[in-house]
């Protein structure tokens, strides 16, 4: 790659020298290209951490992002914000998103990582948090194009690392706007960007808009990812056919159901229950899901994150309201464990497709699930 940027001239205009710098790493075999037609696993705040990432990876996720990190965190050397960005050796391909409110800050974390070896740095420019925009950041960015364009410029320049945009839309205009931050984003050389098809204020009622996933692709000349209201293999699909994405991003339709990417990798086109682990894979998935919160959050905060997580993966079977009781009764870790499996070793049976329970609780997780953040956020400060 060096060999190959020396020949390059270098007063070529800045969106030429990133396109010829993607196409070398494309040619050479880089993550981007790696994730074509396959499924991401999204950045969650407090959920993609390193058990939930490894179990969405051996279902099959192509590539895993940690949920996103405060560039000025890791700048002020902030334990939180060095743990957030930490993955495990055999987690490849993976991506650290960072969070921040302007270039140099963005450059210097990037720097401060590279010897993390990250596969990707992703940008969040898209999160509508109060706190995160307040400060300039995240969905904040789309209000100053030109910004949002320096502060990729600097995160794409600071090392050789790839680097992606994860953008949302402004509410007015929404496909023009869409074209125009996806370009901005481009002309900040990074090799991908992912589309939240959702404006900036919009909550998880509001459907998200896939047209504007199209918009982004006919927009640019760099892999567009599609993202919103992935909950089945059947949705990826249809997702991709609809839209021309490069490769699809799935949040909340892995929580509690990560097998959707083994059905997204294996083809299928498919309601999620169609190809569930049976009753023996589903307990050792949820038990060493369990388990593996404890070994890396230690017995006290990985409580709150098994609850979570016992919740989701249990909320289509009949019997789930006695478990959550229990779940919320318990104060001993190892006991959840055990409550859990026997919930599951049990056999439950599924809710009926056609349960008014059923879709009442779905409805809810779909809605409600960063509640469960705040509560994580406020448990471990
Ligand atoms: C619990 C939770 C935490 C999230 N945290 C982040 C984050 O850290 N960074 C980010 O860019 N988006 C974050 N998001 C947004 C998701 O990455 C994704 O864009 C959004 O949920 C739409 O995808 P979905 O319809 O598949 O859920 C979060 C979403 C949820 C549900």
């Amino acid at each position: 790659m060096q060999a190959f940027l020396a020949d390059v001239p270098s007063m070529l205009p800045l969106r030429e020298y990133h396109c010829i710098l993607n196409a070398v790493m494309r040619t050479q075999g880089h993550i981007i290209d790696a994730i074509k037609g396959k499924a991401i696993l999204a950045p969650m705040l407090a959920t993609t951490d390193i058990p939930f990432r490894i179990i969405c990876r051996t279902f099959g996720a192509a590539l895993t992002l940690t949920e996103m990190v405060s560039a000025a965190g890791i700048l002020r050397e902030s334990p939180t914000s060095f743990r957030n960005a930490v993955f495990s050796p055999d987690e490849h391909p993976i991506g650290i998103q960072l969070v921040a409110a302007d270039a140099d800050t963005v450059a210097a974390a990037a720097r401060e990582l590279r010897p993390f070896k990250p596969d990707l740095f992703d940008i969040n420019c898209g999160c509508p948090n109060d706190r995160i925009c307040e400060v300039g950041a995240g969905a904040q960015l789309l209000d100053d194009l030109p910004r949002m364009t320096r502060l990729l410029s600097a995160a794409s320049e600071a090392t050789t690392i790839p680097v992606s945009a994860k953008i949302r839309m402004r509410g007015h205009s929404r496909l023009s706007n869409v074209r125009d931050i996806a370009r901005a984003a481009e002309d900040g050389g990074v090799a991908m960007i992912t589309v939240h098809a959702r404006v900036r204020h919009a909550r998880y009622d509001v459907a998200a808009q896939w047209d504007s996933i199209a918009e982004a692709v006919n927009s640019v000349d760099i892999p567009v990812v599609g993202n919103g209201d992935i909950f089945s293999s059947a949705d990826a699909q249809r997702m991709m056919r609809e839209t021309g994405c490069w490769a699809v991003m799935v949040a909340r339709g892995a929580l509690g159901t990560p097998w959707i990417f083994r059905d997204i990798a294996d083809g299928y086109s498919c309601d999620i229950q169609e190809h569930a682990p049976d009753t023996e894979e589903m307990t050792r998935l949820v038990c060493t899901h369990m388990q593996s919160m404890i070994d890396e959050f230690g017995s006290i905060r990985a409580i709150p994150r098994m609850r979570k997580h016992a919740m989701w993966y249990s909320r289509n079977f009949a019997g789930m309201p006695a478990l959550r009781h229990q779940l919320f009764s318990q104060q001993d870790p190892h006991i959840m464990i055990e409550e859990v499996c026997r919930f599951f070793r049990g056999a439950p049976p599924h809710l009926a497709q056609d349960d008014p329970l059923r879709e009442e609780i779905e409805l809810r997780f779909r809605k409600r699930v960063l509640f469960w953040v705040h509560e994580i956020m406020l448990t471990e400060g």
